[in-house]
């Protein structure tokens, strides 16, 4: 069972940079899963989406390949979010926009949502209510909302630390679990998204 986080922030030296790399360290502690990769839109590595990525562009085809392959081996996700004006950054609205169903869906995703102050509820809303209709991923009910993410984990907040990082460890295996059931939903044969390419 392979796990990839995706660090949301279009930012340098994102905190969700840190935060994807807190959890990861975490998950190979457990030994959770077989495998984690992160996968950081830093920098904006991945052009907005246009029309010719449907059209099978030779130029996105060669630069998507190694994230297709590295989300289609994955049987769950993190998706990491920042809240940037009450939203999800952009980058990531475009990251479900370019990957499909072939890559994410009927897979659990827990999402992890930060702020530097007491924000971090509205991107939670933004992506349960529509960041899935197409692709199929699936977000498990648990989810994180971590603020004054600056200091988490830095020694500053001792108390702070103790909390968040037994209801991190909950939730990576809560998500484990969904990893291992949805899998059983994959193999059954009932996915069909050749009949219904599109969710309604
Ligand atoms: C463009 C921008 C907009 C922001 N808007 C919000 C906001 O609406 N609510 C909030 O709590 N924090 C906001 N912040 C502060 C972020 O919570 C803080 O920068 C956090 O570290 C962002 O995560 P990142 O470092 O992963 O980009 C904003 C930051 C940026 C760069």
């Amino acid at each position: 069972m392979n796990l990839t986080i995706i660090s949301g922030s279009h930012r340098n030296n994102s905190q969700s940079t840190r935060v994807s790399h807190i959890m990861k360290k975490r998950v190979e502690e457990l030994a959770l899963f077989d495998e984690v990769n992160v996968l950081d839109l830093a920098d904006n590595p991945l052009p907005l989406w246009d029309e010719s990525i449907w059209e099978g562009s030779e130029e996105w085809r060669t630069l998507l390949a190694p994230w297709r392959a590295t989300l289609k081996a994955s049987d769950a996700f993190i998706v990491v979010t920042p809240e940037w004006g009450g939203m999800v950054p952009a980058a990531l609205k475009n990251f479900f926009l370019i990957f499909g169903a072939i890559q994410l869906g009927h897979k659990p995703a827990m999402i992890t949502s930060i702020s530097s102050s007491i924000g971090g509820t509205y991107p939670v809303q933004e992506l349960r209510s529509s960041s899935y209709k197409n692709n199929r991923i699936c977000y498990i009910p648990e989810h994180l909302i971590i603020r004054n993410v600056e200091s988490l984990m830095t020694g500053e907040k001792p108390e702070e630390d103790e909390y968040y990082s037994a209801r991190i460890d909950y939730n990576l295996n809560l998500l484990n679990e969904y990893s291992k059931a949805l899998k059983l939903v994959r193999d059954s044969g009932v996915v069909d998204h050749k009949t219904w390419s599109n969710g309604m």
